[in-house]
């Protein structure tokens, strides 16, 4: 063998024993799952949500947990003048650590401008009363948005989301960009629970899913409870189903895509193709499209290259959305337009990545979780976000639209300095990542007219 030979061979030996070593020392990051520990379930429901139908003006759709034996559940629902028991589906949901039963109750039908109230019937108990108030046709919807959650054991959010709560009043109803729970286990979604168990039961979820809610693996898979947690509309294509859907309201259509199901070509292409069909069918005047992956990334080392493939020239086109909500980056972003789509990536985490502080960028933060409230009204889509910390203003724009006439977005949030902080994880590191992040946020706070405020 001649030495050129040799070299060549020591040069692939070497690349080959890298790489195998990079793949085995990375495996469990990539596949692996956190173990699931043992849990109990309630003998009496517990986890009892609302979500929409397909029609939020007359639609609801109510799912519950009980117990590890079956029981026949009905709901009674009660109006000043009327009471019926609609009976509810079960459907037993194995996990990996353990097994339990939820159930699934439809009210379609009902009136607006009415307060019901309800109770879960079983053949031998019955559960103290609920309520919700169907909302009177009106001109406005007003929702929050939250970024991931992904809360710790023991983690602030439920303090977080009662703040926010108190600050801004009752909404018509939450939405999560995906990413609620940490992992695919029961303790994570106790620990979700008890952020919104006070305001589930009464108000409407709009759930998207984010990569902690499925289980990692070569091909990953949602965690089998999500689908029955959430009484989502059962409207999307058969792949994604109850997991990519859409709910119409008075002028608003909210399309919800769920992004971590599209790991094969043909899932983007369906994907594709039936949010293409929902937008092109929309009557709305306004489309709003929540997702978990963005189509700009906030953070550094984070792309989505195959989102944009796949939606950009959508969002973009005829009938292409006015606001996408995204998270997933752990740092917020507003990217800068003067026509719709509007693009955001939002975040309620504690744990905070760096920003790539994005010159495409309108706005950014980076080291804080906020929360947004977004108030839709035949003019306009007004979206505010809030400093978690301290409930302060941190971010302002408006998409104004006529009907017949392109959406403009106007910025009323530049006025406000942009903070954008390393996190408290990377305190004391300095590593290559670290010194890019103050690079770029550098050259962020250099161009003309920008307002950034830092600490390290
Ligand atoms: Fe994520």
């Amino acid at each position: 063998m001649t030495r050129r030979k040799q070299i060549k061979w020591a040069i692939i030996g070497l690349v080959a024993v890298a790489l195998t070593g990079w793949i085995t020392s990375s495996w469990g990051r990539w596949f692996g799952n956190e173990p699931e520990l043992p849990y109990t379930v309630p003998t009496v429901p517990d986890r009892i949500t609302l979500c929409y139908g397909p029609d939020a003006q007359h639609d609801r759709c109510l799912t519950w947990r009980c117990d590890t034996i079956q029981h026949a559940y009905a709901v009674e629902l009660r109006t000043p003048t009327d009471s019926m028991m609609l009976p509810a589906s079960s459907v037993r949901v194995e996990s990996r650590a353990g097994f339990q039963y939820f159930y699934r109750c439809e009210l379609y039908g009902l009136m607006e401008n009415a307060t019901y109230r309800y109770r879960l019937c079983s053949e031998t108990d019955t559960t103290a009363w609920h309520a919700f108030v169907m909302a009177e046709r009106t001109d406005s919807i007003r929702f929050m948005v939250l970024g991931d959650i992904q809360d710790s054991v023991g983690g602030d959010s439920p303090d977080l989301l009662r703040m926010a709560s108190e600050r801004l009043g009752t909404m018509d109803f939450y939405a999560f960009v995906g990413d609620m729970i940490e992992r695919p286990t029961d303790r994570y979604w106790q620990m979700f629970y008890s952020s919104i168990d006070p305001f589930c039961d009464s108000i409407p979820l709009m759930v998207c899913t984010g990569n902690h809610d499925y289980l990692k693996g070569i091909y990953k898979t949602i965690d089998p409870r999500w689908r029955h947690t959430f009484g989502t509309p059962l409207n999307g294509p058969d792949r994604f189903m109850g997991r990519s859907y859409y709910v119409d309201f008075t002028d608003m259509r909210f399309i919800v895509i769920d992004t971590d199901a599209l790991q094969l070509p043909w899932e983007y292409a369906a994907a594709r193709s039936w949010v293409s069909n929902v937008l092109q069918q929309s009557t709305k005047h306004w489309n709003v499209v929540l997702m978990h992956h963005p189509l700009h990334s906030a953070s550094i080392g984070r792309d989505n290259p195959t989102m944009r493939w796949a939606f950009r020239s959508l969002f973009e086109g005829e009938h292409g959305p006015d606001l996408v909500l995204a998270g997933h980056d752990h740092s917020y972003m507003r990217w800068a337009a003067e026509t719709a789509p509007l693009y955001m990536v939002l975040t309620t985490a504690t744990k905070d990545y760096l920003s790539k502080s994005d010159p495409g960028a309108a706005k950014v933060a980076c080291g804080h979780r906020l929360y947004q409230q977004v108030v839709v009204t035949p003019q306009a889509i007004a979206l505010s976000s809030y400093l978690a910390e301290t409930g302060e203003l941190y971010d302002s724009v408006r998409i104004e639209k006529q009907t017949g006439t392109p959406a403009v977005i106007r910025d009323l949030g530049q006025h406000i300095a942009e903070r954008i902080d390393l996190p408290h994880r990377f305190s004391g590191k300095d590593g290559s990542r670290v010194k890019k992040f103050r690079k770029l946020r550098s050259r962020r706070a250099s161009e003309p007219g920008r307002n950034v405020v830092f600490e390290d």
